[in-house]
């Protein structure tokens, strides 16, 4: 599946639209507050975050506020609508700490080794999202003392066995909801 291709696609940026109202909107905010889900990562100034499938940006400027100018945050979404709509907000806050990229986080073309904090936000399982090469993809990124956060909503879907089945991740532990893993060494 391209799902570039698809974040192209006028039908789709249309039904996430109406999704995107929900997943933005002040009740969910008052629901779950996305800076207390934050808090359950080891978020920290000055660190290189990635965070996978931003949607409406619920947990992107929170998220950029809490790694302050020091830090980097990398927003990848392939919806084009949503991807704007980030740009903008990012822009209106007067944050200079975030890139939103319109990119599939399969294949997210950043560095080997690069990146602290990988954010798995409310967005697996996702049919364009699958495991067996999102995960591998997050470890490749990833620097050897980095961190997989995972924030499941509504279940665990099954994801956090997933994960510990990979051999890629070890966990470390769950706060405010979200899974915390370490980077694992592969063994041959
Ligand atoms: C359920 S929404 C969650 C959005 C946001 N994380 C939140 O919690 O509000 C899932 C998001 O993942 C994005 N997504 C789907 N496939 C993706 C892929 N291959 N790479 C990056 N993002 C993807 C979708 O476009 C959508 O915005």
């Amino acid at each position: 599946m391209d799902t570039l291709k698809l974040g192209q696609s006028r039908i789709m940026n249309f039904l996430s639209g109406l999704g995107g109202l929900t997943m933005g909107s002040r009740l969910r905010r008052w629901l779950q507050n996305p800076g207390k889900i934050l808090q359950g990562t080891n978020i920290t100034t000055g660190q290189i975050v990635v965070e996978v499938g931003c949607g409406p940006g619920f947990f992107t400027l929170d998220a950029a506020r809490m790694i302050g100018d020091s830090g980097r945050l990398i927003a990848i979404e392939p919806l084009s609508d949503f991807v704007d709509k980030v740009r903008d907000k990012v822009e209106k806050a007067g944050l200079k700490n975030v890139e939103v990229l319109k990119r599939d986080a399969l294949n997210t073309g950043l560095e080997d080794n690069s990146v602290d904090l990988v954010l798995l936000f409310g967005v697996v399982p996702f049919p364009t999202l699958p495991l067996s090469k999102l995960l591998p993809e997050m470890h490749r990124i990833l620097k050897t003392d980095g961190t997989l956060a995972v924030w499941l909503f509504p279940t665990t879907f099954g994801v956090p066995t997933a994960i510990l089945k990979s051999g890629l991740f070890s966990e470390i532990g769950k706060k405010n909801g979200v899974y915390s893993y370490h980077y694992r060494e592969e063994t041959v």
